[in-house]
């Protein structure tokens, strides 16, 4: 397929986001918080609420028309996905809730099979909770230890002291592709590299990366990578597991239930193959169909063309809060998606929030569940911008106005 590289014309895509014609507070939105959750355009709406009105039924149960149809349509997402981030095989996707169930899965079933006390787990100092949490439950139960790989004034990932990390007992690294306060972009192939140069496998938490540039499994190389829908303007509720087939095959199922197994006897169960050994239970088949349309709308407007355009977004927003006296940016690595987090000298973050949201501003601040981070940067919380497709430099003019009001009413 040739990329499309031309550039976005945004008043076209503005006018397929519903909400952003709606009003908070009783101004008009101005929304910055796609990486807590992305708009969605009316095509993923239609999708769904299509496969409502005249598709739908369960999945890989029944054997009738309408059944057999939405079980095609749901495997046909399964290939879509494959191709999305280039994965080599469907076989190799597994629809999860999301991100956070992802690793949840990776962590345990992945780690039960192949971890036992003693063997290490290396961590970003930048990871979101969702690639913290799982890795500490586990060491609660099998004994594994966690190794904190730490980052830069900057916000970038300290290579040397990675490289310095591995030891013989080094299994797995979890590490983001895009950090969700930060926004600082990884180089996860070349961590890959190194991981795989100690026999350990990489977990990536794609969940900030892929609504916002190209993604490729096969190039990263990476074991297993997981993303959510609804950040990449789909439903929320549902994303992806990709893993490497060969980890898949020998991994235990993370749940048991319907829809997972090959035979049950009250003696002896024998699984499905993978991916459907980790599906158990009733997917969320219409949200299956919303990242279809999803990516098919990211396809549409191509994923260069929305890099290009938040790229410039981010370098015009970055320049005009660092124009604003006493506003420090926190994570200000050389490459990063469009998410901006600060801090204003005097104003708590919590208050500035409040500000902007009756400016109509939508905005995130807190610690963004990545509260390490704002121990490492020794802050308590942080203002986060995150950009999506749909922003243009006006939105940015907005905030800026709404954070000068703050500084205004705090003075
Ligand atoms: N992980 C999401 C965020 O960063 C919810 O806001």
């Amino acid at each position: 397929m040739i990329a499309n590289t031309k550039p976005i014309d945004i008043l076209a895509v503005r006018r397929d986001f519903p909400l952003l014609s709606v009003t908070n507070r009783n101004k008009p939105v101005v929304y910055l918080d796609s990486g807590s959750s992305a708009q969605k355009p009316q095509s993923v709406i239609n999708a769904m609420a299509d496969f409502y009105r005249t598709g739908y039924a369960n999945i890989h149960r029944g054997i009738y028309e309408l059944s057999e149809k939405a079980s095609q349509h749901y495997e046909n997402v399964r290939a879509e996905v494959k191709t999305f981030i280039n994965a080599k095989s469907a076989d190799e996707i597994v629809f999860v809730r999301g991100t956070t169930e992802a690793i949840n899965l990776v962590a345990h079933s992945f780690g039960r099979t192949n971890l036992k006390a003693g063997d290490e787990i290396l961590v970003s100092e930048m990871e979101h909770h969702s690639n913290i949490v799982p890795w500490h439950l586990l060491r609660e139960q099998i004994g594994v230890i966690l190794k904190v790989i730490p980052i830069t004034d900057d916000g970038e990932i300290n290579m040397d002291a990675y490289r310095a990390l591995f030891s013989p007992r080094t299994k797995v690294v979890a590490i983001t592709q895009a950090s969700n306060v930060l926004g600082t972009i990884n180089q996860i192939k070349l961590m890959t590299q190194i991981a795989h140069d100690h026999d350990a496998v990489v977990v990536v938490d794609g969940a900030q990366a892929v609504p916002h540039m190209p993604v490729d499994v096969s190039d990263l190389d990476c074991d297993f990578y997981a993303f959510s829908a609804h950040k990449l303007y789909g439903p929320s509720g549902v994303g992806v597991l990709y893993g490497k087939q060969k980890w898949l095959e020998q991994m235990q199922p993370y749940q048991g239930g319907g829809g997972m197994i090959e035979s049950v006897t009250f003696e002896q169960i024998t699984f499905a193959k993978s991916p459907h050994k980790f599906e158990a239970g009733t997917p969320d088949i219409a949200g299956v169909i919303g990242l279809s349309a999803a990516m098919k709308y990211i396809d549409t407007i191509g994923k260069e063309a929305i890099f290009t355009h938040e790229q410039a977004l981010l370098h015009y927003t970055q320049a005009k809060l660092a124009a604003i006296p006493g506003l420090r940016i926190i994570g200000t690595a050389k490459s990063k998606v469009g998410v901006i987090s600060f801090v204003l000298e005097g104003i708590h973050p919590h208050d500035i929030r409040t500000v902007l949201d009756h400016e109509g501003i939508a905005i995130r601040a807190g610690h963004h569940c990545a509260q390490p981070i704002m121990q490492r940067f020794n802050v308590p919380a942080t203002v986060r911008v995150s950009l999506g497709i749909y922003n243009t430099e006006k939105d940015i003019d907005a905030l800026v106005d709404a954070i000068q009001l703050t500084k205004r009413l705090f003075a």
